[in-house]
């Protein structure tokens, strides 16, 4: 079989997702058109790869998989996952280490986005038959709708989450960098239909109050992880950016633990949890002439995957009211679930 042929067979029919795209819910999103399928909004351009991925992606037992909504520190947890991991072959200031000189995303490969993607840049499916074992996959699809094979394999899932405040203001620095670089002012008013404002901070927050954001609503793919975190503690591990911050050190080794890979005391004694704490920081990180400059997806900037890395920037763009309303919110969202959120450091 040729690799056009071994390609068409994961493409579904235009058709096919034509049809499905047509009974859809829609709505937008700062100008963006977006679905809802199996209760979750997606781009229009991204439901072709969501169903090619719940259909066709199989987990093997030893897969790690990393889930998140976007712009909750998955680029972050990308590193110190890959970093933990091989960190028998490759010490932190080791200069072969590929985290010194590849983006993190392109070391744990996004499913729905890079590998199952229309556009079949590398990588796409059938590499991931190629990749030893542990493979170190991502995902933003909520847990409901993940493939069956990872639902039902030994694959693990590391989850991270980050309080809605700082996760709207990344998403809207993150959104509006990928726009202005790719579209000028007036061609992007020509997407966004001729009217449409440049989005604002305020759109951003009404769309997420009113649940309309890409992979969202935010609550529902945060709770659902969290509910499998507690009935499934060794299939889903929960992690919040706010903690990791807060105490890397446990956090890291809460995730040794769990992907099988604890820490031995010989490791502990000689730095090795700080040394990949240190590597994978958002200074050190930017720092990486491989983060400075080039593209993922043929889109998106490396060096927007690094902003502030903070806690609590969201107190520089919200309102009093916005924040009060935020508040609610998530006490009506998350009540009776246990969960909560830091909101400052
Ligand atoms: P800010 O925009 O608030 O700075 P994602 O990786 O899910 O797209 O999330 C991006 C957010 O994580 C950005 O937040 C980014 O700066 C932050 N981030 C990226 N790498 C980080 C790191 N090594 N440490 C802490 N935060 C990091």
């Amino acid at each position: 079989m040729n690799q056009n042929q071994k390609q068409e067979e994961i493409i579904l029919s235009g058709k096919e997702v034509q049809q499905l795209m047509q009974c859809l819910p829609k709505a937008t999103f700062v100008g963006s058109k977006i679905m809802k399928y199996q209760g979750f909004w997606y781009h229009d351009n991204h439901i072709q790869n969501v169903l090619a991925f719940q259909r066709h992606f199989q987990a093997r037992d030893t897969d790690l998989i990393i889930a998140s909504l976007p712009k909750t520190g998955t680029t972050w947890l990308k590193s110190l996952l890959f970093a933990v991991v091989n960190r028998a072959h490759y010490s932190t200031n080791h200069h072969q280490n590929p985290l010194l000189t590849n983006h993190p995303h392109e070391l744990v490969y996004s499913l729905e986005t890079d590998v199952y993607s229309k556009a079949f840049v590398y990588p796409h499916p059938h590499h991931l038959n190629e990749l030893s074992s542990p493979r170190l996959l991502s995902t933003h699809l909520p847990y409901a709708s993940l493939p069956e094979s990872i639902k039902n394999s030994g694959c693990r899932i590391l989850y991270i989450t980050r309080n809605p405040l700082d996760t709207l203001v990344s998403l809207y620095y993150f959104s509006m960098k990928v726009m202005k670089k790719y579209f000028s002012m007036d061609v992007m008013k020509m997407i966004l239909g001729m009217f449409y404002p440049t989005p604002s901070m305020e759109d951003f927050f009404e769309a997420f109050c009113e649940d309309r954001i890409p992979f969202g609503p935010f609550f529902d793919h945060v709770v659902g992880y969290w509910k499998e975190s507690l009935e499934q503690p060794d299939k889903v591990l929960f992690l919040k950016y706010e903690e990791l911050k807060d105490d890397p050190t446990i956090q890291l080794k809460r995730l040794a633990e769990f992907v099988g890979m604890p820490f031995t005391s010989q490791e502990e004694s000689e730095g090795v949890i700080q040394q990949i704490i240190d590597m994978c920081s958002i200074k050190k990180m930017k720092e990486l002439e491989v983060n400075k400059t080039g593209v993922i997806n043929k889109l998106f900037e490396k060096k927007t995957y690094f902003r502030k890395g903070e806690v609590g920037d969201w107190t520089h763009h919200f309102t009093a009211p916005m924040v009060e309303k935020m508040k609610k919110l998530m006490e009506e969202k998350l009540e009776g679930t246990d969960l909560s959120y830091k909101l400052l450091s």
